[in-house]
């Protein structure tokens, strides 16, 4: 099969196509015949081996980790899936391949409706989302505030939440205001004077803060919240 692989550490000069074998799952994995890769921003920072702590990667590696495809081989002790199913999820070879091994737990189904590049797009910041909202208990009629909205993750995030039934106040930048109302939440612009802004909108307070943004927001959120309880930043 045809693979992406890099053998040292380093920028995008790094990577370069080969020819590999095609895996051949083990227990409790299956192997996907690729449609569509998710290009995560966490590839290029594994690459550069700066995540060498949290993710070491044995070398020469296959970039990548979000896959949609289908399953095309079943190893042992996997039920729950079987030739044929339509998937997307995270790979356990690499990605950026014709040919990934995967195991069945981090598979789900793909929506028949969901196109392969939105469904390889999904299971990075979909799983961010969701575990961001479960850490944060949101729930039925709460007021979240959500920064960073118009992002990857954010775009995610204002749908599970409004999905909960809370209400979503989610910030932007002003080129990103539509968009962020159309994903269900009521949309405020970034930077100074948030604070009033939000309190405006939530005179009561919110209930709990996501800071999908990853910079600027934390000091933001611990004064609307009147501390650090159910604030969650990326
Ligand atoms: N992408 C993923 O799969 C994923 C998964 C888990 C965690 N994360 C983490 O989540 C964070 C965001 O990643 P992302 O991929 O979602 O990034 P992204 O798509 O670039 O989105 C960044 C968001 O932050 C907003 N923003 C930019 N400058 C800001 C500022 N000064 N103050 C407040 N908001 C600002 C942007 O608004 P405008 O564009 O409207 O200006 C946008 O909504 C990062 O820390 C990342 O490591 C990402």
């Amino acid at each position: 099969m045809k693979a992406i692989v890099f053998d040292t550490f380093g920028g995008t000069e790094v990577l370069h196509e080969t020819e590999a074998e095609i895996p051949q799952p083990g227990t409790g994995q299956v192997r996907v015949r690729v449609r569509a890769v998710g290009v995560n921003p966490v590839d290029g920072k594994i690459r550069s081996g700066a995540m060498e702590n949290i993710f070491p990667t044995t070398l020469p590696a296959v970039p990548g980790g979000e896959i949609a495809g289908i399953v095309d081989a079943v190893g042992e002790g996997v039920d729950r899936l079987k030739a044929g199913d339509e998937v997307l999820g995270w790979s356990d070879t690499g990605s950026y391949a014709e040919y990934a091994l995967a195991a069945a737990t981090v598979l789900a189904h793909k929506p028949a409706g969901l196109d392969w590049t939105h469904a390889a797009a999904l299971p990075v910041a979909g799983d961010g989302a969701d575990r961001a909202l479960d850490l944060l208990d949101v729930k039925d009629g709460e007021t979240l505030l959500i920064h960073g909205a118009s992002g990857a993750l954010g775009t995610v995030a204002v749908q599970l939440a409004v999905a909960r039934g809370a209400r979503v106040i989610g910030t932007a930048g002003p080129a990103n205001q539509e968009y962020v109302s159309s994903l269900g939440a009521t949309a405020l612009v970034y930077g100074e004077g948030l604070v009033e802004r939000v309190r405006a909108l939530a005179p009561n307070g919110v209930d709990a803060v996501l800071d999908a943004a990853g910079k600027g927001a934390l000091e933001d959120s611990i004064t609307l919240r009147g501390g650090t309880d159910r604030i969650v930043t990326t």
